[in-house]
């Protein structure tokens, strides 16, 4: 084990990285951890951790590390959007490489489709010859038996959906290209999705040779609500959440829509609202029990009060997340958060903070440290851009904070 003393020194950045080995090159996700913290935050506080969780696990970056890692035999990994989910199940289930090159011959000589998508503004988002390609894949895919490969080509296809739209490169959010550029856009839709697969193939290889026994389940579900573990259960959590809401911080639903759209999922449109701080509360009374949080909210709220209600709602629905983790968390556990501070009206507002403060007001938390990371690419801030303009890109954040705590 690292000495205690020594562990601030560590760099936390890993400018170098490489950070899609393995599953976690799969699938583009917003917001997505760098593997190495997980991977190190696993080795400095799970050397007794038999189960692992991840409340908000996006593509599932800790579960895929847990699951190769020997001494973690369950992890455990939840998220309200439905495409989060099937990437991190993807990622985490072992399949035969062999079988999976045998598919995609087939797949890639397809045929004919039995019906395109009927969702709104199709035609905008996507060429119509590019629109039949998929629709051909799609098909195609959706007559496979196994489920776990069904699901494994349904990323495949959820990453070129993403990548032939006429979406601009590089946003999160949905914006359409330039008429210029799309004028020359012409994506060969079966090349992409052959590349995404054999990449993919290759990720499944390493994975399978490093993949340990451990039992990984992605579960849809929202973390404020009554999450299906048992008490005190959960020996470390290893997550990084959202640090407010969709619509001015990073937007998921609004990344997962078209894909969500094209693999027939329901009620794709509201999945920002539903996501933490999606509705702003009522009023402006902090009743969560941390001085930061009230302070900030104060100084907010003298400058705009709406902006202070939106913060307000986010750490109301974090705090409901709080109590379900804090029922989950054996004694001894550690609980590990990746947050980034965000400015909102020039109020700064130090996430890392609050939510430390947030789960001390329910049980003895001990602060054990908080790691201070430089975002090197500053590919989140880059992307986030919180005056809503089109393509602005403007920098939020330049750290990140991985903050731990010990359950006493
Ligand atoms: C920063 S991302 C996680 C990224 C992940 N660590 C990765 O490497 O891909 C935060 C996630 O929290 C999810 N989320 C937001 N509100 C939630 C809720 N109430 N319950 C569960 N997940 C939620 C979002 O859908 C998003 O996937």
């Amino acid at each position: 084990m690292i000495e205690k003393e020594q562990e601030s020194f560590i760099n936390w950045d890993f400018k170098e990285a490489e950070t899609k080995q393995f599953t976690h090159g799969y699938h583009t996700y917003p917001a997505m951890m760098i593997p190495q913290i997980a991977r190190r935050l696993i080795y400095l506080y799970g050397k007794n951790a038999k189960t692992l969780l991840d409340p908000f696990c996006g593509s599932g970056t800790s579960i895929v590390e847990a699951s190769l890692t020997p001494q973690i035999k369950e992890a455990f990994g939840f998220d309200l959007n439905p495409l989060a989910v099937l990437i991190a199940k993807v990622k985490t289930t072992p399949l035969d490489t062999a079988e999976l090159g045998r598919i995609l011959d087939k797949l890639l000589v397809a045929q004919g489709h039995n019906g395109v998508p009927d969702f709104k503004n199709i035609e905008f988002w996507f060429k119509p010859q590019v629109t039949e390609r998929l629709a051909t894949l799609k098909t195609a895919i959706n007559k496979i038996k196994n489920k776990d490969v069904k699901d494994f080509f349904l990323v495949a296809f959820s990453e070129t959906v993403r990548n032939v739209s006429n979406t601009r490169n590089g946003e999160f959010k949905l914006y359409r290209m330039a008429e210029k550029s799309l004028e020359k856009h012409n994506p060969w839709v079966f090349k992409e999705f052959e590349k995404i697969v054999l990449k993919n193939i290759h990720g499944m290889k390493e994975y399978n040779k490093a993949r340990h026994k451990t039992k990984t389940t992605a579960t849809l579900g929202s973390s404020m609500l009554d999450l299906p573990l048992k008490p005190q259960s959960i020996n470390l959590i290893v997550t990084s959440p959202p640090y407010g809401d969709s619509r001015t911080t990073v937007a998921y639903g609004q990344f997962s829509r078209l894909a969500l759209q094209w693999l027939d999922y329901e009620d794709v449109a509201s999945l920002d609202n539903r996501l933490m701080g999606g509705k702003a509360s009522k009023e402006l009374e902090v009743k969560i029990n941390s001085p930061t949080l009230k302070s900030i909210i104060k100084e907010i709220a003298e400058k705009d009060e709406k902006r202070a209600r939106e913060v307000l709602s986010f750490y109301d629905d974090f705090d409901q997340c709080v109590d379900q983790l804090n029922k989950a968390m054996a004694k001894d556990g550690y609980v590990c958060f990746v947050v980034g501070n965000r400015t909102v009206k020039g109020v700064n507002i130090p996430t890392d903070k609050i939510m430390a403060e947030m789960f001390k007001a329910k049980a003895d938390y001990e602060h054990i440290t908080t790691h201070l990371r430089n975002i090197p690419n500053k590919r989140m801030p880059s992307l986030n851009s919180p005056t809503n303009k089109v393509g602005e890109k403007v920098t939020t954040m330049c750290n990140e904070f991985i903050f731990v705590l010990r359950k006493n």
